[in-house]
């Protein structure tokens, strides 16, 4: 018979693996089988509940948190909470609020289940609403309701924001009288989309909707509405390039809502651990779940769990089997700071990635060592690696990397010594690489292995000179010097640097502006043939631009338009007759720059800290941090320019030049993007 592995302890619900979508989730009845009741998740619960009692004023709702910390799934439970399935739902998850507590019987309202794009936000609730209701009003019954709100949505204008508003209500209503239901639950998730479309397009769409609907929703007594958002971050952060009175409206929708920050303590995310991992406790080698629990109590007493109660970590411990307990707390920062949160814990835990825990427990059970924090460096490196060298200004990772990977050394322990150090420099918080901690990390309560340990600190320290004490509050490090607080400078540059209104002149500074040679024609024709590049402002695309004769085979003319509305106007002006008659004159219509705003502004900051950061000169990895986000952004206001597809194309030169290098800025930008949004 084959051995035991430590993988054949687990026993795993899938469904931890998938994200949650609102519709689609809300007609599976399995969709919540594994779902974890935690604190936190009750008192959210609890909290929206207040809302049901008579008359309650509290009766719109914004969850915000980062990606992937479960707060779809969270709705998806709400909506069968209040939508009369409480009986439908797993044992767990039943009578989670408790409605005679509150006064209230069990409440029954219509879920109209939102999932927001890129497009007005009354377009989204309308098809959701209308989904709704067709599905209460069946066939034959074709309510009234049905029919205006079909109308609104397919009118050929859109609708207004009262009359969406009214529609709302007027549903709500209806739905009561015909006891269709106590009222409409409301739930709009990803709203941050609509925000940014909002953001984008203040022309056409304007938030006040959402004051509207907050403000009916609060007021709703006797005929409940509840409305619930979900969304990544703050409304200012969505906010950032609007002008100051903008910025200062949109505080005030969001003051309209109550707010719940999903965001679980550390227990909790243990809780979700270990429903996820289900380690059959029992079957664990005796020696090695106490192990677990002696190594729990050292990373207590290391005050790595902050103010949460000792008891219940303990009893854990042996259920988070094979994750050491110095591990736990180190994970949970990294995913919410590098990795979307739960989403990246659960495919750490469940998925089959490198150097994640379903490879590691493929290791034979019954000499097992725990799960450690420099298995979680391995990981890291492997799985985050590419985004942390892009944000290495503020984690020092490309420092730590090269220490490690330059480090010869057959010694293992050492090597283990250093990338727990190392994950701990990562993380640069509260999280101390202290001796004590090492030890606990590298050795747990093998008192041998404890004090090979320690001669290896010490070697590593004195003869290796690769670890450095930096005092007790600093603890064990990497590198030798105290480096220049980079984010503090970002930070004072934040402050310092006002968000850029136009943005033309600061981009055409950076663009390239060497003619263009016609590759495919010359490879084709053999024929070298050139075009001189001409950005512009749209103003100028009447006057100068035009005017100043080439010497070039043909002209490029590119108007730098900051708005939707400049863009409109050079589109507009590729059909002049005047155009016509110059066939080797290309005009190409970029998209509005008002989208690049924020990456404007992010370079400004950066060039701020350059010249107001004096302890740079003698530091050459900050030195080196800022000219690398430099670079990036650079290439970017190239990538923000990709011609639209109405504009004239011109050949594959200009095409082919830029090709690779817009692919590796189209690729970090994407993740930087992302990154910027879960931090
Ligand atoms: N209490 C919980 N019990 C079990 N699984 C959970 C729980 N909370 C979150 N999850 C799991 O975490 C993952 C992410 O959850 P979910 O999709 O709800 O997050 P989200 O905050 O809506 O993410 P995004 O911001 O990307 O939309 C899912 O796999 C989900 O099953
Ligand atoms: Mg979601």
């Amino acid at each position: 018979m084959s051995e035991k592995r430590i993988a054949d302890l687990f026993v795993i619900k899938s469904r931890f693996l998938r994200s949650t979508h609102l519709e689609r989730d809300f007609h599976d009845s399995e969709a919540l089988s594994g779902y974890v009741r935690t604190d936190f998740v009750q008192e959210s619960c609890d909290r929206i509940g207040e809302g049901l009692r008579p008359k309650s004023g509290r009766r719109a709702w914004r969850v915000t948190g980062d990606y992937g910390s479960g707060k779809s799934s969270f709705a998806l439970l709400l909506a069968n909470l209040l939508g009369g399935r409480d009986s439908e739902l797993p044992p767990q998850l039943r009578r989670v609020i408790d409605f005679k507590k509150l006064g209230v019987a069990q409440p029954s309202f219509l879920p109209v289940l939102v999932t927001c794009s890129r497009q007005p936000l009354g377009t989204s609730i309308l098809q959701a609403l209308h989904a709704s209701i067709s599905q209460v009003y069946k066939r034959g019954a074709k309510s009234r309701i049905s029919g205006k709100i079909q109308q609104l949505r397919d009118g050929k204008t859109e609708p207004g924001d009262e009359q969406i508003l009214d529609a709302i209500v007027d549903t709500n209503s209806q739905i009561i009288a015909d006891s269709k239901g106590q009222g409409l639950l409301l739930i709009i998730d990803e709203l941050g989309k609509f925000l940014e479309f909002a953001a984008l397009n203040p022309h056409r769409q304007d938030v006040f909707i959402l004051q509207r609907l907050a403000e009916v929703a609060s007021r709703s007594a006797n005929e409940p509405l509840l409305v619930v958002c979900l969304l990544h971050q703050g409304f200012h952060a969505y906010a950032d390039h609007l002008n100051q009175s903008a910025q200062r409206e949109w505080e005030k929708v969001a003051g309209r809502f109550d707010e719940i920050v999903f965001n679980q303590p550390i227990e909790q995310v243990g809780h979700l651990i270990s429903s996820a991992l289900n380690v059959r406790v029992d079957q664990v080698p005796k020696g090695q779940a106490s192990s677990m629990r002696q190594a729990m109590h050292r990373a207590v007493d290391l005050g790595w769990f902050g103010a949460a109660q000792p008891q219940p970590l303990l009893e854990l411990a042996p259920r988070l089997y094979p994750l050491h307990a110095t591990v736990l707390p180190v994970l949970v920062r990294i995913f919410r700071r590098f990795g979307q949160n739960e989403r990246s814990l659960f495919s750490f835990l469940l998925a089959n990635e490198p150097f994640g825990l379903q490879a590691f427990s493929e290791h034979q059970l019954h000499d097992a060592e725990p799960y450690r924090l420099h298995n979680l460096f391995d990981y890291v490196r492997t799985n985050f690696g590419h985004r942390l060298t892009v944000h290495s200004y503020r984690s020092h990772w490309n420092l730590i990397e090269s220490v490690i990977e330059s480090y010869a050394t057959d010694a293992a322990l050492s090597l283990q010594i250093l990338k727990t150090v190392g994950i701990l420099n990562l993380l640069n918080d509260d999280l101390l690489a202290s001796e004590e901690s090492v030890l606990c990390a590298v050795a747990g309560d093998d008192h041998a292995l404890q004090s090979e340990s320690r001669a290896a600190l010490e070697k590593l320290q004195r003869i290796k000179r690769v670890l450095y004490d930096r005092g007790r509050s600093r603890g064990l490090c990497l590198w030798p010097h105290t480096s220049v607080d980079l984010e503090k400078a970002y930070d004072d540059a934040r402050r310092a640097v006002q968000t850029p209104q136009r943005v033309a002149s600061f981009i055409k500074e950076h663009l390239e502006t060497r003619p263009i040679v016609a590759r495919r024609h010359y490879i084709e024709t053999g024929n070298l043939r050139h075009f001189d590049l001409r950005y512009c402002s749209v103003a100028e695309l009447v006057g100068p631009v035009m005017e100043n004769p080439s010497n070039a085979d043909g002209v490029i003319v590119v108007p730098l338009c900051e708005t939707a509305n400049e863009r409109d106007v050079a589109l507009e002006f590729t059909k002049i007759d005047e155009l016509r008659t110059r066939p080797n004159w290309v005009v190409a219509v970029p998209h509005p720059l008002s989208n690049l705003a924020s990456l404007v502004q992010e370079v400004q900051r950066w060039e701020w800290v350059m010249t107001h950061t004096a302890e740079l000169n003698a530091d050459r990895y900050g030195r080196e941090g800022i000219t690398r986000q430099n670079g990036w952004a650079d290439g970017i206001w190239r990538e923000g320019l990709r011609l639209s597809p109405e504009s004239k194309d011109f050949g594959d030169g200009h095409g082919e030049r830029n090709r690779e290098q817009q692919r590796k800025h189209h690729e970090i930008l994407q993740d930087r993007i992302q990154t910027e949004l879960f931090e």
